[in-house]
């Protein structure tokens, strides 16, 4: 279990804050800091990470890259020299692989481990060991991998034995998740043949990209109205290759949506990730009427990078529609608070994922709404909030549920509802975005220990 489940809970408190004003530049990205490390022990030679996240989920994902073979070492800030186990030579791990509150660490692993004959016991956090895992497990099963334990329900903690010679498969998945996808792929690395992925909504393509980046061979093509078909190559040479991991769009979303709502503000976020496969929440932000200029448009990285201006605004309520959902999945918590202070309903359609997330976030949400006055529906799988236009009562406490975005949403809320915020417990934000609070209070934010 992570270190962090044995400690007390740490409850924070956000106030009402003058306008935030300043620069910024959130950590690295999440989802890229995973896979750089994975792709570091894939590939032949030492990986140069710069920009890594340094939080606990990437942390796990960390060590373990170093139980199944690889050498890390922490050169500074985040940055990280991997070097690699290398593909279908990797370490038969000694121990549990603990990833903590991760799911994407989790999950992907399952992938390397599911294509390689080795053998390995997972586990996580209390939140991690409600996730659903059949949906990686199923496909990596059809790759001739071996589920020889698993809590019920297809749960965490579980034992996977993977296949010296994986199944090359076409597999559709039932949802849109780059989560499924990236596993699939990763375990199709080490297959004899092309392994297919099949996605009816695009999904984040980092794995896919960094595949290619490291030399593999990845083919995607256009499938149906919003999907891709994407094809790894296996058993092809992985070379390390330098990573630059750009600013964290996921993050920046908490500063931004702040900025948005705290009146008088005026923030610049610095090299924010524009890939459009996560640039849901700034379309809807621009739709709903927020002051948000890009600023500085370059690349980083393989990625398209920008600086968001973003002053304070006065928002109106919009539909979003189901097919958006991917390239915001993360971003419907703090979404929901833009919302709550939004002229008219904003309806968010189609967040049956939202549900096995870190938390029930969707539960999560509305019962956190509730607590601080702000009115709202669930119809099916849809989260109607309905907007004040203007002053959120605020003055409540909302369970976190060991759910990082939760906790920071219900803080950004704070800082601009007329009464504080309380959030039950601060210390899972440290998973994705550990310089939150203090970041926030350069800015101006107000934070209080209850
Ligand atoms: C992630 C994919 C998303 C997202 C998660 C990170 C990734 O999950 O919610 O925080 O890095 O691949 P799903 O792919 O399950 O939607």
């Amino acid at each position: 279990m992570a270190e962090s489940a044995a400690t007390q809970p740490s409850p924070l408190r956000a106030t009402r804050s003058p306008g935030l004003k300043g620069t910024l530049k959130p950590p690295g990205d999440k989802s890229i800091s995973h896979r750089a490390f994975i792709m570091g022990l894939l590939a032949a030679g030492t990986t140069e990470i710069t920009g890594l996240l340094e939080g606990d989920d990437v942390l796990h994902t960390g060590a373990a890259v170093r139980a199944l073979g690889a050498k890390t070492q922490r050169i500074g800030e985040g940055h990280w020299q991997v070097t690699g186990a290398r593909l279908g030579t990797l370490l038969q791990p000694q121990e549990t692989l603990d990833f903590g509150n991760a799911g994407t660490g989790a999950r992907l692993m399952m992938g390397v481990v599911g294509g390689h004959a080795i053998e390995a016991r997972f586990d996580g956090d209390a939140s991690l060991r409600k996730r659903p895992m059949r949906r990686i497990l199923d496909p990596l099963v059809l790759m001739g991998a071996d589920v020889r334990m698993e809590a019920p329900g297809g749960r965490c903690p579980l034992v996977l034995a993977g296949s010296a010679e994986p199944v090359p498969v076409t597999y559709r998945t039932p949802v849109a998740s780059a989560q499924i996808k990236s596993a699939i792929l990763l375990a199709g690395l080490n297959s004899p043949g092309d392994t297919t992925v099949i996605e009816d909504e695009a999904s984040r393509d980092h794995t896919e990209k960094m595949i290619r980046h490291f030399g593999g061979e990845v083919t995607v093509v256009p499938e149906g109205t919003h999907g891709r078909r994407i094809t790894v190559k296996g058993r092809h040479e992985l070379r390390a290759r330098p990573v630059i991991v750009p600013a964290d769009p996921s993050s920046a979303a908490f500063p931004l949506v702040a900025a948005l709502l705290v009146p008088g503000s005026d923030v610049t976020i610095v090299g924010v990730m524009m890939n459009p496969l996560r640039t849901g929440l700034l379309t809807t932000l621009m739709e709903m009427g927020a002051d948000i200029t890009l600023h500085n448009r370059r690349e980083e990285g393989g990625e398209e990078v920008a600086d968001l201006r973003v002053r304070a605004s006065n928002l109106k309520g919009v539909d979003v529609p189901p097919e958006r959902a991917p390239s915001m999945i993360d971003e419907y918590p703090i979404l929901a608070i833009a919302a709550a202070f939004a002229r008219g309903n904003t309806r968010m359609n189609g967040l049956k994922e939202l549900r096995v997330k870190e938390s029930d976030r969707l539960a999560a949400i509305a019962v956190g709404l509730g607590v601080n006055g702000v009115a709202h529906e669930i119809v099916a799988d849809d989260l109607i909030v309905h907007g004040s236009g203007g002053e959120v009562e605020g003055g409540g406490t909302v369970e976190t549920h060991l759910d990082h975005r939760i906790a920071m949403s219900f803080l950004v809320m704070g800082l601009a509802s007329a009464r504080p915020v309380t959030v039950d417990d601060d210390r899972m934000i440290a998973t994705s975005f550990p310089t939150f609070k203090a970041l926030m209070q350069m800015l101006g934010a107000e934070f209080q220990t209850p």
